[in-house]
């Protein structure tokens, strides 16, 4: 359904774009293709993740999630409908090399192989993600990220599905959200692994970069012209007023250091933040940096991949002891209640927040072209009568579609768009809580409905066609 009023802004916003411009949609392989065990599949830290009690909403795990791995026809159709020119996706570890090191799966090669090339028959340019969360097992049980050696075996694994995939792939992004997966994962403990463990986070952290690296020299030595990646999760943060402006000005440095330049410092610039070496030799993680690593995870980058939901308000706080596993090492930092509106992650919506941070990107990093490879929205959906009027989702992509507009006019080179997410899907320690998708999905019967956000987009989509129709 087209709505009437929706015309005009999508013509106008359309016509911002250059001609090249990707409009996309996002997803990852744990959040939709279920058959955990088809094909060889070997298990993930998601599947062991999601049985421990209290660490997922209801328990709730991937097995099933919306059935892609045998739907992807359906979905892919939906991709053309909505009058998308590129999909990102994510490749399971798991499918590809079960165990993690040795033996590789041929039938989840071949599974890919027949999802991008329906989705290239579709006319739709395909963005793999190396590493969405989906850890192998069998590594884990080796301590994981924390452990050096998965580094080797993420290079193998990302040599094998460059090879073996590279002839339908043009963009590989390497890891997905390191921070979500080093300090969520490892420090946190609200996602898989589960750790609360400062060091093994901060290790963790310094592999995942590492392997970014070495995973980037080892596909480009591949000499198959393509373009590499990496996708950390950028926020603004804006500081607050607690009445001791140093102390304010302090907390969003910190909280800065530890979103943002941790990640772009080591693969734009080689570096560490001083705080972060700190950080590394207070909580006995300075050993895993082993000389010529960092020029490792500096390799120059086609693309960077940027992931953007809100900002974080924070002021400086006197040090307690940290009671929260998630204060070690930000004891001054205290995250202010996020102003409204807010999504239903209870998330702040700030469009200007999306347009500051990609032009402060260019102003204080030598950055490559960027994508946003994530931006969406959760909201409790509601279907009725077979359609979704999910007003807020629509309006939450415009105003930040109309953001990186804005950057873009700025001088940003930002070359794509990609909604988060396709599809209503797993939404980790939220189970089927939450739903992102501009597409519903019912759960009982894996019913696709495109909802009132995807029209839109598709409204976008076509008017950004029809603007540079013959030029
Ligand atoms: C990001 C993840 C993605 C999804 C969105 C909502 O952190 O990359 O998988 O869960 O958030």
């Amino acid at each position: 359904m087209t709505t009437t009023q929706s015309e005009p802004t999508t013509t106008a916003l359309a016509a911002r774009f250059p001609r090249d411009f990707a409009f996309g949609a996002a997803t990852a392989s744990y959040q939709i293709e279920g058959a955990a065990r088809a094909d060889g599949r070997g298990v993930s830290i998601w599947d062991t993740f999601a049985q421990v009690p209290g660490k997922v909403l209801g328990q709730q795990n991937g097995d099933v999630a919306v059935d892609h791995y045998h739907r992807f026809a359906e979905d892919v159709a939906i991709m053309a409908d909505l009058g998308l020119t590129s999909y990102r996706f994510s490749i399971a570890w798991p499918r590809i090399i079960p165990e993690g090191t040795g033996a590789v799966e041929q039938r989840g090669l071949d599974f890919y192989r027949r999802l991008l090339q329906t989705v290239r028959e579709a006319g739709i340019e395909p963005v793999a993600t190396l590493y969405h969360w989906d850890l192998p097992q069998p590594l884990q049980d080796r301590g994981g990220w924390a452990n050096r050696d998965t580094v080797a075996a993420f290079t193998r694994y990302a040599e094998v599905a460059h090879g073996e995939l590279g002839d339908l792939v043009d963009t590989w992004m390497t890891i997905n959200e390191p921070w979500c997966a080093a300090f969520l994962g490892y420090g946190y403990g609200v996602h898989a692994p589960g750790l609360t463990d400062p060091r093994a986070a901060l290790r963790a952290a310094h592999h995942l970069l590492l392997a970014h690296g070495r995973a980037v020299q080892t596909m480009r030595a591949q000499d198959r012209a393509h373009r590499y990646g990496i996708v950390p999760n950028l926020y603004g943060v804006v500081t607050g007023d607690s009445g001791d402006p140093e102390a304010d000005r302090r907390a969003a440095d910190t909280a800065d250091v530890l979103q943002n330049r941790l990640w772009l410092d080591a693969t734009l610039l080689g570096t560490y933040p001083e705080e972060v070496v700190a950080l590394q030799e207070r909580f006995g993680a300075a050993d895993a940096v082993h000389h010529g690593d960092l020029e490792v995870i500096a390799q120059p980058l086609d693309v960077l991949g940027v992931n953007y939901y809100s900002q974080h308000h924070v002021i400086g706080t006197e040090p307690v002891p940290a009671t929260e596993p998630e204060q070690a090492g930000q004891e001054h930092v205290e995250q202010l209640p996020p102003p409204h509106p807010r999504t239903a992650m209870g998330w702040s919506i700030e469009p200007h927040g999306l347009r500051d941070l990609l032009i402060r990107l260019k102003r204080e990093w030598p950055v490559p072209p960027i994508m946003i490879t994530e931006n969406g929205a959760a909201f409790d959906d509601e279907l009725i009568d077979g359609a979704v009027h999910d007003h807020d989702r629509r309006d939450y992509l415009s105003s930040h579609i109309e953001a990186v507009a804005e950057a873009v006019e700025a001088g940003v080179d930002v070359r794509g768009y990609f909604a988060w997410s396709l599809l209503d899907n797993y939404e980790w320690a939220f189970g089927y809580d939450k739903r992102f998708g501009i597409v519903h999905v019912d759960y009982a019967t894996q019913a696709r409905t495109i909802k009132d956000s995807g029209h839109w987009y598709r409204d976008l989509t076509t008017a950004h066609r029809a603007h540079h129709a013959g030029t």
